[in-house]
């Protein structure tokens, strides 16, 4: 969908917003959907009801669902030009497949709720994420950061760096269907384990998953998740998370969705 030489990333507009969450009530693996983390209305452009663009935007989100890559990516594109409503929407790779799905149906009635009237729209779970729009022009990052410090700043990031670059490299070269990496590394000096999770939308190609990464993780020093022992960033073509607990489930295998 994207695909994009690395010197045209910069053209994505990162619309940047950035929040502290309290871990301690962010559960690792819910069995429900939590409320969104985080969603954007783009108020920049709405549609008015009953016009192609909203007709377009309703049957691209009955029939997102049905749309299936096989390891929780969807994707729809319907209507032609300015009525041109583009969707798709990713599971994290670890989930099982009743509750992708059920959070892909949670996040298409909560988006339209909260934004009911805006051309572009994202909403972020803890699970999932979905977004419609007329184009792919915008990348659309949320930035959540744990609000516990590091104790070493230094140590930490640089164990970090390792981690993220390793799972960087294996998310980008895991193929059409699912590029999504977790692990895990010990980090001194309080005897911590550092656990990772990124994934990028599996159209990508290797080079542009890994370059939408390296940039992701190359922010790091630049937003309030700096220092900080978890964090994520989160954009609508990669994201990456990591905390010193395990958050992912590491004995899933790849999820693979029955057509409905
Ligand atoms: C949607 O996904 C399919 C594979 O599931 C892929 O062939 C197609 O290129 C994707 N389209 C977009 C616009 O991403
Ligand atoms: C985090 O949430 C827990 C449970 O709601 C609360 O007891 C604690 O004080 C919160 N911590 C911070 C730093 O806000
Ligand atoms: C779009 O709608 C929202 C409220 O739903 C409003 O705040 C915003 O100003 C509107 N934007 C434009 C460009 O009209
Ligand atoms: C998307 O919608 C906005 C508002 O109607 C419009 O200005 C813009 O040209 C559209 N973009 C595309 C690619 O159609
Ligand atoms: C998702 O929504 C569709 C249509 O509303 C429904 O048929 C399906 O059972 C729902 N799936 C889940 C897991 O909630
Ligand atoms: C955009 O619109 C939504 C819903 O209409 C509203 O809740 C939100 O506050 C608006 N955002 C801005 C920045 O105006
Ligand atoms: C983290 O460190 C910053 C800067 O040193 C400090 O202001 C903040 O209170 C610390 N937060 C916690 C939760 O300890
Ligand atoms: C982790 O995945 C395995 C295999 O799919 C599943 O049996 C288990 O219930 C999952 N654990 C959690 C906490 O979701």
């Amino acid at each position: 969908m994207i695909i994009l030489p690395r010197k045209h990333l910069f053209l994505f507009s990162l619309l940047t917003f950035t929040y502290t969450l309290n871990t301690t009530t962010s559960l690792a693996i819910a069995q429900q959907p939590p409320p969104f983390f985080h969603h954007i209305c783009l108020n920049t452009s709405n549609y008015t009801i009953n016009t192609p663009y909203q007709q377009n935007l309703d049957t691209a989100l009955a029939t997102l669902p049905t749309t299936n890559s096989g390891s929780g990516y969807f994707n729809f594109t319907t209507g032609q030009e300015t009525n041109r409503v583009i969707s798709f929407a990713l599971c994290r790779g670890d989930i099982d497949p009743a509750l992708c799905r059920r959070c892909l149906n949670d996040s298409i009635v909560g988006l339209r709720e909260r934004c009911p009237n805006q051309i572009e729209a994202v909403g972020y779970y803890n699970e999932c994420f979905l977004k419609y729009s007329n184009f792919t022009g915008n990348n659309n990052e949320v930035v959540l950061a744990n609000l516990q410090n590091t104790s070493d700043v230094d140590r930490f990031n640089s164990d970090l760096r390792q981690l993220m670059d390793k799972l960087r490299g294996e998310a980008a070269a895991g193929g059409p269907l699912l590029k999504f990496a977790t692990g895990s590394m010990p980090s001194g000096p309080d005897f911590t384990t550092i656990y990772g999770l990124v994934q990028c939308t599996p159209d990508l190609s290797q080079r542009v998953c890994s370059d939408c990464l390296e940039a992701a993780i190359n922010r790091i020093p630049n937003t309030n998740i700096y220092g900080k022992v978890g964090g994520r960033i989160l954009q609508s073509t990669c994201n990456f998370r990591y905390e010193i607990y395990e958050f992912f489930n590491r004995t899933a295998p790849t999820i693979l969705i029955p057509s409905p």
